[in-house]
C-alpha cells in the first residue's frame, strides 16, 4: 500500500531511475517482486486516492492494476506541473512545415486551453465514461482534445486521418461516441485532404449517430456545418468556461484505439488510466532517459499508439517538452527536415519508424544535410513500428553518432516490450534485435506444441501473464474477442502474434507476424481486410493479398484476383478499379497500388491459399514446393504473372 503522502504529493517527479536495476544484463529472470516494483514506480504519479491492490488477480487470466486507486491523467500531464511552479516551462512545440507555422505552448497555456475545451465538451453533455471520437490532423488542437477528454474522465478514440470513410464508420459504430471532434482538413505535403466530407459520409453510413460534431476549421479547406448537429469549434470554445479534472478509477479506460485485426473489423484496444500512466512514466526514465525539461521528438501521428504514448502522454507526464511535427521526413522541404527540428529545439531523444530513415537515406545517402545542423544536444534515436533492417540501423548510427535503439512494441502493449534501456544501462547492440525484455515483460518462445523453444530456435513470441501495467486489459466491449485473440491459444500467456527467437544472451529477435497483418511504412494493416474489399468487386471470383518486400516501406500489399467465368472486360481496367476500391474503403494509408489477374490461386488439397509460398516467390526468396499443394503447375503460372509486374526476381 502506498502512503498517502507518496500518493498525493503533486508534481512529484524523480529525475533518477527507480530501483529496478538488474544486477547484470541481460537477465531472463522476471521481476522478483512485481507488486513492489510497480508500487514504487507508481509513486511518481499523483493519485487522488491510493490503490487497494497493486495487482488484482481475482479475475485471472484477466488482471487489473492498481484497483481502488483514483487519478486523472490530464491532471498528471498538466495541472500538477503548473501547481508545482513549472507553468512557464515549455510543454508543446508545434512545428508545421506544411503550413509554415511554429507555436510554443507553456504548461500553463496548454492547461488553460485544455480546461476550456473540456468545458466546451461538458457543455455538449460529455461526462465520465462517454466516448469522444477524434478525427483530426497533426495540430495542437488534436492533442488538446485528447487531454480535454481525459480531463472529464471520458474516453477518447482517435482515428488516423489516412483512413477512408468506411473505416471511420466501423469505429463510430463500435465506440458509439456522444461527440465527434474533427479537423476540417489534413495536409499531405502538397495535397489537401478535406476531412469533413469523409466524416459526413461515415456518419451517414454508421448506425450510431453522434449527438454533436465540433469542427476545427483550418484555413486551407473549411468544412460545412450540418444544422442542429455541427458546431464551429472556435466559437463554441470561446463561449465555454474552464473546468477541473475529474478523478477516475485507475481501471477506468482512458482511451480506445482501434488497430487492424485479422479481418476487416478492427480491434478496439482499451487502455486503462492508472497502469498506463505508471508504465509510461517509468519508461520515460528507464528506457528513453527523458525527464523534466528534456525535449522529445516523436515523428509519428497522434492516430497511432506511438503518438498517443510518446507524442502526447508520456513526455507531459514527466514534465518534458514534446514536439508535434506536421510534416514528413522528406519533401517538407527536404531530407534534412528531422535534423532541422532536432537542432532548432534542442531535441534530446527522437523516435520514429525505420521507414522514415529509409526515406531520408534514399534522398540523401551521404547524409550531407546532417552537417548543416548542430546536433550536439541530441543523445539517442529510437526506432519502432516494424522490423529495423541492419542496414538502416547502421546507417543511422553512422550519420548521427548517437545510440540507435530498435525497440519492439504493439498497439496492444502501449509501451515497449523489448528495448535497450538507455536510462538505466546501455547494452551492446545486436543488429536485427530490439534488445531485451523490459520490466514486467516475461517474453518466451513457444513451439507448435506449446513447449518452450530452445535458445535461438524460432517460434511464437508470447508473454507470460500477467502483463505489466499499461498493456491492454481487454478489447472494448469484447472480452470474448480479447480472450480469443490473445489468451486462448497459449493458456497462461499473451499471444503477441509475432514469431521470433530469444538467443542465448536473452536478446529477442522479432522476425514476422504469425497472422495476416502486414507492416506498411510502419502502419499495421490487415491483408484479410483488403481481401474483403477485393472480393466485393463484382467481377472478382476469388482473391488473395500478400505483403511483399519494399525497399522504402518495408512491405507493401500485392493483390491476386481470379475473375468470374464469363468476365471479358479489360484486366487493366479491373485492376485499376480494385486499387481505387481499396483506397476508397480502407484509405490511402493501405498503399495498395498493385494487383494482378491470375487464372487460379495456389491452394492446399484442403483449399487453403498458399499465401506464404506466393510471398516467397514474389520476394525472390528460396521456397519449397508445399507437400500438400493441390496442383503444382499453378505456381509456375503465378511466377510468370509476378515476373510480368516486376516481382519474383532471384
Ligand atoms: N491523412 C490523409 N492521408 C494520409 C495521411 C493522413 N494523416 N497519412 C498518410 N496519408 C496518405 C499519404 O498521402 C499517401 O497517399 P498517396 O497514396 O496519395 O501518396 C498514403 O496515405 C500512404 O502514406 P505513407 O505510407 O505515409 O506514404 P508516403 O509516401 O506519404 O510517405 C514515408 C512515406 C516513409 C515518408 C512515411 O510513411 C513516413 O514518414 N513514415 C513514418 C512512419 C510512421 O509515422 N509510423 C508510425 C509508427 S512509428
Ligand atoms: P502496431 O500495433 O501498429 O504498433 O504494430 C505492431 C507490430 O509491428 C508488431 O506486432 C510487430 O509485428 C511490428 N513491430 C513493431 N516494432 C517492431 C520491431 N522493433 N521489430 C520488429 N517488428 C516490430
Amino acid at each position: 500500500m502506498p502512503t498517502g503522502r507518496n500518493c498525493r504529493s503533486p508534481g512529484h517527479i524523480r529525475k533518477t531511475a527507480p530501483s529496478w536495476r538488474k544486477p547484470s544484463w541481460p537477465d531472463p529472470t522476471p521481476l522478483a517482486d512485481p507488486e513492489g516494483f510497480w508500487a514504487e514506480a507508481a509513486s511518481a504519479v499523483t493519485w487522488t486516492k491510493p490503490w487497494d491492490r497493486v495487482l488484482d488477480d481475482t479475475n485471472a487470466p484477466l488482471y487489473r492494476w492498481f484497483t481502488g486507486g483514483e487519478l486523472n491523467t490530464s491532471y498528471n500531464c498538466l495541472d500538477r506541473h503548473v501547481e508545482a511552479g513549472n507553468g512557464e516551462r515549455t510543454a508543446l512545440i508545434y512545428d508545421s512545415p506544411v503550413t509554415n507555422t511554429k507555436t510554443i505552448w507553456s504548461y500553463q497555456a496548454l492547461r488553460d486551453r485544455v480546461a476550456r475545451i473540456a468545458g466546451m465538451l461538458r457543455g455538449l453533455g460529455v461526462g465520465k465514461g462517454d466516448r469522444v471520437l477524434i478525427y483530426m490532423p497533426m495540430i495542437p488542437e488534436t492533442m488538446m482534445a485528447m487531454l480535454a477528454v481525459a480531463r472529464l474522465g471520458a474516453i477518447h478514440s482517435v482515428v488516423f486521418g489516412g483512413f477512408a470513410a468506411n473505416e471511420l464508420k466501423v469505429r463510430i459504430d463500435d465506440a458509439q461516441p456522444k461527440v465527434i471532434l474533427a479537423g476540417s482538413c489534413g495536409i499531405e505535403v502538397q495535397r489537401i485532404v478535406p476531412y469533413k466530407p469523409l466524416l459526413d459520409h461515415a456518419i451517414e453510413l454508421a448506425t450510431h449517430k453522434p449527438d454533436s460534431v465540433v469542427l476545427w476549421q483550418r484555413p486551407q479547406a473549411q468544412g460545412s456545418l450540418v444544422e442542429g448537429r455541427d458546431y464551429d469549434w472556435a466559437a463554441l470554445e470561446a463561449a465555454a468556461s474552464a473546468v477541473d479534472c475529474v478523478p477516475v478509477a485507475a481501471t477506468d479506460p482512458l482511451y480506445i484505439l482501434y488497430t487492424s485485426g485479422t479481418t476487416g473489423i478492427p480491434k478496439g484496444v482499451v487502455r486503462d488510466t492508472g497502469g498506463h500512466l505508471v508504465a509510461l512514466t517509468w519508461s520515460m526514465r528507464a528506457i528513453y532517459d527523458i525527464g523534466p525539461g528534456d525535449v522529445m521528438f516523436t515523428a509519428s501521428d497522434l492516430g497511432w499508439v506511438v503518438g498517443h504514448s510518446y507524442i502526447c502522454y508520456a513526455p507531459l507526464a514527466v514534465g518534458g517538452t514534446t514536439i508535434l511535427y506536421e510534416g514528413k521526413p522528406v519533401g517538407t522541404p527536404d531530407a534534412g527536415a528531422f535534423w532541422r527540428v532536432i537542432a532548432e529545439y534542442g531535441v534530446k531523444v527522437m523516435f520514429t519508424a525505420p521507414t522514415a530513415f529509409r526515406a531520408i537515406k534514399k534522398e540523401d545517402p551521404e547524409a550531407a544535410l546532417v552537417k548543416q545542423y548542430d546536433l550536439s544536444r541530441f543523445k539517442a534515436l529510437f526506432l519502432a513500428g516494424e522490423r529495423c533492417d541492419p542496414d538502416t540501423l547502421r546507417w543511422a548510427e553512422r550519420i548521427l553518432g548517437v545510440p540507435v535503439v530498435d525497440h519492439w512494441w504493439q498497439t496492444e502493449t502501449g509501451w515497449p516490450i523489448c528495448a535497450n534501456p538507455l536510462g538505466i544501462e546501455q547494452l551492446p547492440v545486436k543488429a536485427g534485435s530490439p534488445t531485451v525484455a523490459m520490466a514486467g515483460w516475461n517474453v518466451q518462445v513457444l513451439d507448435a506444441e506449446l513447449k518452450p523453444a530452445a535458445a535461438g530456435e524460432i517460434g511464437s513470441l508470447v508473454v507470460k501473464l500477467p502483463l505489466p501495467p499499461g498493456a491492454l486489459p481487454t478489447l472494448w466491449q469484447n472480452e470474448d474477442g480479447f480472450r480469443r485473440s490473445y489468451l486462448n491459444d497459449f493458456p497462461g500467456y499473451y499471444k503477441t502474434a509475432d514469431a521470433g527467437i530469444v538467443d542465448e544472451d536473452g536478446y529477442v529477435f522479432v522476425m514476422s507476424r504469425t497472422d495476416d497483418i502486414i507492416n506498411v511504412a510502419g502502419h499495421r494493416l490487415s491483408t484479410g481486410g483488403m481481401e474483403e474489399v477485393l472480393a466485393s468487386h463484382p467481377d472478382v471470383a476469388e482473391c488473395a493479398v500478400i505483403g511483399v518486400a519494399d525497399a522504402l516501406k518495408g512491405q507493401v500489399p500485392l493483390g491476386f484476383v481470379v475473375l468470374k467465368a464469363g468476365v471479358t472486360r479489360s484486366e487493366d481496367d479491373i485492376v485499376k478499379e480494385i486499387v481505387q476500391l481499396v483506397r476508397d474503403r480502407i484509405g490511402p494509408v493501405a498503399a495498395f497500388k498493385t494487383a494482378t489477374v491470375v487464372k487460379r490461386l495456389p491452394k492446399t488439397r484442403s483449399g487453403k491459399i498458399l499465401r506464404g509460398t506466393m510471398q516467397k516467390i514474389a520476394d525472390g526468396e528460396q521456397w519449397k514446393m508445399p507437400a500438400t499443394i493441390d496442383d503444382p503447375v499453378i505456381l509456375d503460372e503465378i511466377t510468370g504473372n509476378l515476373k510480368e509486374i516486376g516481382y519474383a526476381k532471384p
